[in-house]
């Protein structure tokens, strides 16, 4: 039963408010108590909402850039004047401290806005064919094309601005959407349904079935109807969703355990208020999380102090509280898993300074020394607000075990020598070296994705619209 203060959601298809056939409760991570009861989509469901997205693809394709843009600008308008609410869902359903929650929908928008920009500069190229003997007298051009309908699959932990990722480039370039919010984070979703419908986005161009990611997941991934599947989320799920996709586009943003490198010249106020930030924001919850610092030894100490004194200090508490740094983690299950790793790596030696505790569905802030290389904590992602601080002689040393992961999302170094950033950039075996920055570092229009099990295919809307556009040659012959 509903009570008046909860919300409770229905199906988005078709542009329509479609009662589902089954709900369930949506609890928050921080208090348990129930804060909406949102639709689990039945297999008839989101068949319905791939036939309304694919019946779209017509009049999304045939839509001109100006107008998709138009759209973009609107969504953009009205999430701007919709933000506090917006952060407000964030908060409520993935426990995302207010503060960070309230970022996140900055980054949303901005990340709107540069899909509407993008949506204006879809460029193809003339060929010279004359380059071969037998293209002479020919005038060869390419043009991209909408792929049809994008299954897009998306995580709890940026539930609106992950969502823009896909959604935004899929609309910028004439594409239409079915999306598969994360179960624990659907509300974001909805609203921006709500809003791309106030926006005057066309019947069927997104569609939003929230429910078991098995069933739909399943289902968007093998229908024919789906042309591309953008996914962000584990490693064990990506392989098995490049595993069944077939011949369609698969992108795929997975984990990270993220490394920093600490050369010995730099400033460690500076940095250890940088890796703070890093490791903890979103309680460790973000992919591209601080998780392995690599210290040099000669300032190794100095930054183990500073770095637990800052720890020490970061505030814990209800997400919706303005002071909160680090709030619940996204389930019970998290917390006891994290407190299960911090256990294998204290009996396996490591020593664990500060935190290994929780309180309620809260990890505190934790830090692990002399963690080797095949304990959890270290080689598997944490997700959690765990870092581990490794001792290394030299910014080579540690490279080489920065590289030493099965992942290879993002790196940082911070140095302030020129040549060892350079061999840094170069060595790294991930999709991006920061160089005075931690690997948390990300804004909306770079290329992001990773490499190894971090990952294919990068998003930042300009790079995401490649994955989800055909390339198409018109050739003219003159003879
Ligand atoms: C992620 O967790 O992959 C996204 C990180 C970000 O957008 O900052």
């Amino acid at each position: 039963m509903t009570t008046q203060t909860e919300v409770k959601k229905h199906l988005f298809i078709n542009n329509e408010w479609k009662e589902a056939v089954g709900y369930k409760a949506l609890t928050s991570p921080y208090s348990n108590e129930t804060i909406a009861h949102v639709p689990v989509a039945n297999e008839a469901e989101v068949d319905e909402a791939i036939e309304a997205a694919y019946r779209a693809t017509k009049i999304m394709a045939s839509m001109p850039a100006h107008e998709r843009a138009s759209i973009l600008e609107r969504l953009v308008a009205l999430l701007e004047e919709r933000s506090e609410e917006a952060a407000e869902i964030i908060a409520k359903e993935a426990a995302k401290p207010i503060t960070t929650a309230r970022d996140e929908v900055k980054r949303t928008i901005q990340t709107y806005k540069f899909a509407a920009e993008e949506a204006k500069r879809i460029y193809g190229e003339t060929l010279p064919l004359d380059a071969a003997p037998s293209g002479e007298n020919r005038i060869a051009y390419t043009v991209h094309e909408p792929i049809g309908v994008i299954g897009a699959i998306t995580p709890f932990n940026f539930p609106m601005n992950l969502v823009a990722h896909k959604v935004g480039p899929a609309i910028a370039t004439g594409n239409t959407v079915v999306l598969k919010p994360a179960s624990q984070t659907p509300l974001s979703s909805y609203f921006l349904a709500e809003l791309l419908k106030e926006a005057g986005l066309p019947a069927g161009a997104l569609n939003v079935v929230s429910g078991s990611g098995q069933l739909i997941g399943d289902k968007l991934v093998t229908d024919d109807r789906i042309a591309a599947i953008t996914f962000t989320g584990s490693p064990a799920v990506g392989i098995g969703i490049r595993n069944k996709a077939g011949l369609k586009r698969v992108t795929l943003e997975l984990g990270s355990n993220a490394a920093v490198i600490i050369d010995e010249d730099v400033d460690l106020d500076k940095v250890v208020a940088r890796c703070v930030t890093g490791a903890y924001s979103n309680q460790g919850q973000v992919c591209i999380s601080l998780q392995r610092v690599y210290i040099h030894e000669r300032v190794y100490d100095a930054f183990v102090e500073k770095f637990v004194e800052a720890t020490r200090k970061v505030q814990m508490g209800d997400p919706l509280d303005p002071q909160t740094v680090v709030s619940a983690l996204i389930s019970k299950g998290d917390v006891e898993r994290s407190l299960n790793w911090i256990e294998e790596a204290k009996q396996s030696g490591a020593e664990v300074v500060v935190g290994g505790t929780s309180t309620g569905n809260i990890l505190h802030p934790t830090v692990i020394l002399s963690a080797n290389s095949s304990m959890k904590v270290s080689c598997q992602e944490v997700f959690a607000p765990i870092v581990i601080l490794n001792k290394c002689q030299s910014v080579e040393e540690a490279i080489e075990q920065v590289n030493d992961s099965k992942f290879g999302l993002q790196a940082g170094v911070y140095t302030n020598n020129v040549h060892t950033a350079l061999d840094a950039a170069e060595k790294l075996h991930v999709g991006g070296v920061m160089i005075n920055d931690i690997p948390t570092f990300r804004v909306d229009h770079m290329p992001y994705g990773g490499v190894k099990e971090s990952g294919t295919g990068r998003e930042g809307i300009k790079y995401a619209m490649e994955d989800m556009m055909e390339l198409k040659l018109v050739v003219f012959n003159r003879n």
